[in-house]
């Protein structure tokens, strides 16, 4: 199935440049959140995007600044902000990048399947919760089908299609060719909690958080050490705050209640998320954002 036309609900952290990739790859998409605030937030990073990437060819060359100018009106002339189903009515592949709750999720997998066409594909942004229990909310869970993008999405190539227990094959292989088309590289798995990359990355920070916790370690001296030792580019508390704490929380726990006590869920994290902290996105977490 080729997609002519897409949309993105959730314009948070991810939405914002998942629906930039998308019209980076030349096909329209709808991008949708519960308030214009929130929709004017992820058009803006879309746009922010779109200029890093194409004053970055302008440096190199490739292109004029006149050719960017053209570029960055065009892509982001094929995103659509709205707060409303609009424009739902016509696509063929939908990603839903709401928080990490199921009952969030099961909502907007119910709206969607009223709003979009029958042949659409509802695919879901999760890290790490089932996309079974998603697809049980529309009447189409043969087209449910998980697809996992990596912060920041406009620059991960790796896509996870992630397999429901009633996704077709057919979905599986329009959701890879999808992929595909936006320029990422997709890889299949199962709905395992984590799946794969989240699993093991999860681990090992989840080593991090314990210690730094149990040793009543500074995060900011881990971070850098962690950094100066060049084992990472950032350290993992730099990178949670980047991530979003709400997130990064919601996926340790669920992991935690999966798989037992070998992960870890950090009371520092927890404290910051209960006082509204959820790191850059608002400003504060572990570190200050300006
Ligand atoms: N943050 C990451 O690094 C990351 C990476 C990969 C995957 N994910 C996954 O992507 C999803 C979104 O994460 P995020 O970090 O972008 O979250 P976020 O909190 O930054 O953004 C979520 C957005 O969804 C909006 N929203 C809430 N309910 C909605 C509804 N009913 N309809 C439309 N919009 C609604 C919120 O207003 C918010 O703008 C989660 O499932 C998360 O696990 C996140």
């Amino acid at each position: 199935m080729y997609v002519f036309k897409a949309a993105v609900v959730g314009a948070g952290t991810m939405g914002g440049e998942i629906a930039q990739v998308i019209a980076a790859a030349g096909i329209p998409v709808v991008l949708k959140d519960v308030k214009g605030e929130f929709v004017e937030t992820g058009l803006g990073k879309a746009e922010e995007v779109t200029r890093g990437m194409l004053g970055r060819l302008v440096s190199k060359e490739k292109i004029t600044q006149e050719q960017a100018d053209a570029q960055l009106g065009e892509i982001t002339g094929r995103i659509t902000g709205t707060t409303e189903y609009e424009g739902f009515g016509d696509v063929d592949f939908v990603i839903e990048a709401v928080p990490e709750r199921m009952p969030i999720k099961q909502a907007v997998f119910s709206e969607l399947d009223g709003v979009t066409p029958g042949h659409a594909i509802l695919a879901s942004n999760t890290s790490s919760l089932a996309v079974t229990a998603m697809a049980d909310a529309t009447s189409r869970p043969d087209r449910v089908v998980g697809f996992h993008f990596f912060y920041p999405a406009s620059i991960m190539r790796l896509v996870e299609v992630v397999e429901g227990e009633d996704t077709s094959e057919e979905t599986l292989q329009a959701a890879t060719t999808f992929a595909q088309q936006i320029r990422k590289t997709p890889i299949r798995c199962g709905e395992g909690p984590g799946f794969v990359v989240n699993r093991i990355l999860l681990s090992a920070i989840s080593e991090v958080w314990r210690v730094t916790h149990e040793e009543d370690l500074d995060e900011k001296d881990v971070d850098r050490l962690i950094q100066e030792s060049k084992m990472a580019p950032v350290g993992p508390f730099y990178l949670t705050d980047l991530l979003g704490l709400d997130t990064v929380l919601h996926v340790a726990e669920h992991l935690q209640e999966s798989y037992g006590e070998r992960f870890f869920v950090s009371p520092a994290m927890e404290e910051l998320v209960d006082a509204g902290n959820l790191g850059q996105k608002t400003g504060r977490g572990f570190y200050e954002h300006g």
